[in-house]
């Protein structure tokens, strides 16, 4: 899977997707195109450093966001990219870019949504004394910071936690369920559509994978009449809202539950494996 990353700034998550290619964590994946949108973002000189192709879109040049928006597809569409993923770049698109991209374009924010959105979210969740924080990847539609969930994972927030403490810990954070949620999407674990994203045939709800600041992992699925809740530490549950249910049905989901099941448990053990090399990056 090619893949772009769009910055306007420090580039910590675009090269913690650079590190996972290069140690062999995002083998499917390669990081064809870096964006940057303002000429101050350090994340570029970083890439380019790295070899890796960046290109300054500088906003300030175009006198409409539209005129920016028809250069970045412009330079987009010379290379052969199959995801965009925004990792801190400050700009809203509009609907009509997203449209000439969606469903692949994919974001990163450091909240849970759909609470905080948009900017200054760990100082907002300090002051509102909040015990859980976290951060959410999910599809960009149009709408700031809307789309359906992808993954999510929670952290606790200690009564000790400056804005600092809380950034830094959520970014090491957000360098690993980035790198996880690109490879999700690079192995066909988990496809896009424009209707959000899917497990197998099943439709992800739009809470999409959430990981607790424990560890835990629980999603839900759902295909015509059946809701499946897959959970990396219970048994989880297949609800039908219809009374008299084909057994083959009752039989295939259960098969995809378990299937999932595993991935997430995979997934877990893998989380673990990482958090012992965790290291601030950027
Ligand atoms: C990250 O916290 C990201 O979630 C937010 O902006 C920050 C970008 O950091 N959207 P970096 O440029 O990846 O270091």
């Amino acid at each position: 899977m090619n893949i772009a990353v769009l910055i306007s700034g420090r580039g910590s998550n675009m090269l913690a997707l650079h590190q996972a290619i290069q140690s062999g964590n995002l083998a499917n994946v390669t990081l064809v195109l870096v964006i940057g949108s303002r000429k101050e973002a350090a994340g570029l000189a970083k890439a380019s450093n790295l070899g890796l192709p960046a290109e300054l879109i500088d906003r300030s040049k175009f006198s409409s966001r539209r005129d920016f928006e028809d250069a970045l597809t412009q330079t987009i569409r010379q290379h052969p990219i199959d995801l965009l993923v925004l990792a801190g770049f400050m700009r809203v698109l509009s609907a009509d870019f997203v449209a000439r991209f969606a469903p692949n374009i994919i974001n990163i924010h450091p909240s849970l949504l759909p609470k905080y959105k948009g900017l200054n979210t760990h100082k907002r969740v300090l002051a509102a004394q909040e015990k859980k924080h976290g951060l959410t990847i999910h599809i960009v539609t149009a709408g700031l910071d809307r789309g359906p969930i992808i993954v999510q994972k929670e952290i606790a927030v200690a009564t000790t936690d400056t804005e600092e403490s809380l950034t830094a810990r959520l970014l090491i954070q957000e360098h690993l369920f980035l790198t996880l949620a690109v490879r999700l999407l690079a192995d066909g674990e988990i496809t896009l559509t424009r209707d959000g994203a899917r497990y197998q045939n099943w439709k992800l709800d739009r809470r999409g994978i959430k990981w607790t600041a424990e560890n835990h992992a629980k999603m839900k699925i759902t295909r015509d009449d059946m809701v499946i809740s897959v959970s990396s530490e219970t048994q989880g549950s297949i609800v039908s809202s219809l009374p008299n249910r084909n057994r083959n049905l009752d039989k295939e989901a259960e098969q995809t539950q378990e299937a999932a099941r595993e991935l997430l448990c995979r997934i877990k053990k893998w989380l673990l494996e990482q958090d012992s090399n965790l290291r601030p990056i950027g």
